[in-house]
C-alpha cells in the first residue's frame, strides 16, 4: 500500500466513525417523559393540575360537573386514562378546553411541553395510572400508507386532512401531528375514536404512518429541503456529504502538505525556522 494510501485509509475511517457518531446520536429517543418528579418540580405540577384540570376533574380526579351542568369524567380510577392519554389530550390542545370542552374543535395548546411533562407527571403519581409515553422508530411510509387507508382514512380522510364525519363527530387534521402523537392516539382511542391494539397494528406499523404523515405534509408544506428532513437522515447526508469531499480531496490533491507524513519524514514546510535551519545543518548541502 502506498503512503498516499495510507493516509486515505486512515482518513476514511476517521470520517466513519464521525458518520457513526452522528446518526447514533441523532437516534437515541427522547428521554422518557413520566418520569419522577424532585419536589421542586411537584409543588410546580401540583399548581398546573389544580388550576388548569382540578377545576373541572377535581382535586383527587374524582370528576364532577362542568359550570354549565355537565358531566365530567373522573381521572382517577378511571381505566380508559391511561399516561399516554393524558400526555395526549394536553399535545393537541384537547384539554385543559379552549372553549367547549365536549366540542372537539376548540382547541388550542395551552400547556407547554415543560408544563404538560410536568403535570402528566404528577397526575402519572396522584392517580396511579399506567403506561408510559410512548417512542416511535424510523418507519417506511409506503407501508404506512396501506396502513391509513385501511384503518384511519374512513374518518381522518385519505391524507389525513380531517374533518370527515366518522363516529358520528368531527375528527381533527392529523397530516402535521407528530409521531409520539400518532403512536398514542393509535394505542389510547381518545374520545371518538377507536383504539387499536398491537394485534391490529403493530409498533413498526404505527411508525410506518408515522413515516407516511410526514411525507403527506412535505408535500402539502414546504418544499423537502434539508432542514425539513428528519434529524436523523439530515445528520447521515450532511455527515456522508462531508465523507465524500474529504474523499474527493485527497484523490485529487492527495495529502496536503501541512498533515503529518505517515513515513515520518519531515517535509520541510511547516518547520519553523530554527527547525530548517537545524536540519540543513545536519545535511550538509551538495
Ligand atoms: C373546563 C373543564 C375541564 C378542564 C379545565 C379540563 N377538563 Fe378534561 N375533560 C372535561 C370534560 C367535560 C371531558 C369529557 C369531554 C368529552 O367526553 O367530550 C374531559 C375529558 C378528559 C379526558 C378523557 C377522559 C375519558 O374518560 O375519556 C382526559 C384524559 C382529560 N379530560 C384530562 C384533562 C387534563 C389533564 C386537564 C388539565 C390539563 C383537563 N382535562 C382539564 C373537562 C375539563
Ligand atoms: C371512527 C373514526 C376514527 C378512526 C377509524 C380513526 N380516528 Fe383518529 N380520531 C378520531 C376522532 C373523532 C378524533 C378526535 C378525538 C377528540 O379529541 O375528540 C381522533 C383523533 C386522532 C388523533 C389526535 C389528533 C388531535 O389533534 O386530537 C390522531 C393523531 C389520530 N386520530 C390518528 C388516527 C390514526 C393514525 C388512525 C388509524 C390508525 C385513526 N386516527 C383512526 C376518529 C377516528
Amino acid at each position: 500500500m502506498s503512503r498516499r494510501h495510507r493516509a486515505l485509509l486512515g482518513w476514511a475511517v476517521v470520517a466513519a466513525a464521525g458518520v457513526m457518531l452522528l446518526v447514533t446520536q441523532a437516534d437515541r429517543p427522547a428521554a422518557a417523559q413520566a418520569e419522577e418528579l424532585t419536589s421542586a418540580e411537584r409543588t410546580q405540577a401540583g399548581n398546573i393540575y389544580a388550576s388548569q384540570c382540578a377545576t373541572c376533574h377535581g382535586a383527587e380526579g374524582a370528576g364532577g360537573v362542568t359550570s354549565a351542568g355537565d358531566p365530567v369524567p373522573p381521572l382517577a380510577g378511571n381505566p380508559d386514562v391511561t399516561v399516554p392519554y393524558i400526555d395526549l389530550v394536553i399535545r393537541v390542545g384537547r384539554m385543559p378546553p379552549a372553549g367547549d370542552p365536549y366540542d372537539n374543535r376548540s382547541r388550542e395548546v395551552l400547556l407547554d411541553a415543560e408544563q404538560r411533562r410536568l403535570v402528566t407527571a404528577y397526575i402519572a403519581e396522584e392517580f396511579a395510572l399506567e403506561g408510559s409515553v410512548p417512542t416511535v422508530g424510523e418507519g417506511d411510509p409506503v407501508t404506512g400508507r396501506e396502513v391509513f387507508a385501511a384503518n384511519c382514512a374512513q374518518c381522518h380522510g385519505s391524507s389525513g386532512a380531517g374533518g370527515v364525519a366518522g363516529a358520528g363527530a368531527w375528527t381533527p387534521p392529523v397530516v402535521n401531528a407528530d409521531p409520539v402523537t400518532i403512536a398514542e392516539a393509535i394505542r389510547v382511542g381518545p374520545f371518538q375514536m377507536p383504539a387499536f391494539n398491537s394485534q391490529q397494528i403493530t409498533d413498526a406499523e404505527i411508525a410506518d404512518v408515522a413515516a407516511f404523515l410526514e411525507v403527506v405534509s412535505q408535500e402539502e408544506g414546504t418544499p423537502a429541503g434539508l432542514v425539513e428532513l428528519n434529524p436523523v437522515y439530515a445528520s447521515g447526508f450532511a455527515a456522508v456529504f462531508v465523507l465524500i469531499v474529504v474523499i474527493s480531496l485527497f484523490i485529487i490533491a492527495g495529502r496536503p502538505q501541512w498533515f503529518p507524513d505517515p513515513s515520518g519524514q519531515p517535509t520541510g514546510r511547516g518547520l519553523s525556522r530554527r527547525q530548517r535551519k537545524t536540519r540543513d545543518e545536519q545535511e550538509p548541502a551538495g
